[in-house]
């Protein structure tokens, strides 16, 4: 089972760029020439939310026509710049997502792994959050099936970076959150996006780990007190290949890029 995860494509409306600079749509178009060029063709795209810029209907409207090439199944769980209702109404009815006051997901029918979205959005804030009521959903998920290998997708990643500015929005209920995790030992992997830039770390006892954005990059900076800045390092995206025994990641950088034989 091939599952390719794209993140944070930012899409704004028409004319405007991220920051002024960065043209996210036509980055996506890029991204997604990309996810069609595969092959073998995945079985699922994977967008781990901030899919807009402002949470607005025309940007939804917007990402629309370039998700609407992919010929795959798409699964969206939300990020901080969405906004539930409008994405929901936007995709709701063709994109594999929750419904209600969160927009969580599990489904068992897309190949031998189990998929978990986990919605960990709070409107008007940065950091994710697993409340009480968002831990427990996610017990009872697993519970239904604690043999099948199971990874978990959620927007922001649980782990504690050591980057300043990102750690001055913590992940609320992350402790919570990783102790259900270590008890559930057919959980295979967290993935996430959030940070603009391939990371990963160990949590619970599996590996969380954090795909690059298709637009804008961080730049990793680890200085105490680091300001938040962008760079124009490669967007991207990653593909995560199940083999019957465990997952195995790779980050794929979005060019375009000349193959060049050996
Ligand atoms: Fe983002
Ligand atoms: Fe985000």
């Amino acid at each position: 089972m091939l599952i390719v995860q794209f993140t944070d494509t930012h899409v704004l409306e028409d004319g405007k760029r991220v920051y002024g600079r960065f043209d996210s749509h036509a980055m996506l178009e890029r991204a997604i020439d990309a996810i069609l060029a595969l092959e073998p063709k995945p079985d699922l795209a994977l967008l781990t939310g901030d899919m807009v810029d402002r949470g607005s209907a025309e940007e939804y409207a917007r990402i629309k026509k370039p998700l609407d090439r992919l010929d795959i199944p798409l699964a969206i769980i939300p990020g901080n710049h969405d906004a539930r209702d409008t994405l929901h109404a936007a995709f709701g009815k063709t994109a594999i997502m929750g419904e209600g006051e969160f927009l969580h997901w599990v489904r068992d029918d897309l190949g031998p792994l189990r998929i978990i979205g986990l919605d960990t959005h709070v409107p008007g804030k940065v950091n994710g959050e697993l409340c009480e009521k968002r831990l427990a959903w996610l017990e009872a998920a697993l519970a239904t099936a604690p043999d099948r290998p199971t990874l978990i997708a959620t927007h922001h990643p649980p782990f504690t970076t050591a980057i300043t500015h990102v750690e001055a929005w913590p992940f609320a209920g992350a402790e919570a959150f990783e102790k259900i995790v270590a008890k559930n030992k057919q959980i295979v992997r967290i993935v996430s996006g959030h940070l603009h830039r391939q990371m990963l770390a160990p949590f619970g006892g599996t590996i969380a780990s954090v795909c690059p954005s298709t637009a804008h990059q961080f730049a990793l900076d680890w200085r105490k007190k680091a300001p938040a800045m962008w760079t124009d390092e490669a967007p991207g995206f990653q593909l995560h290949l199940w083999d019957g025994a465990k997952l195995i990641t790779s980050t794929r950088a979005v060019g375009p890029f000349e193959a060049v034989a050996l």
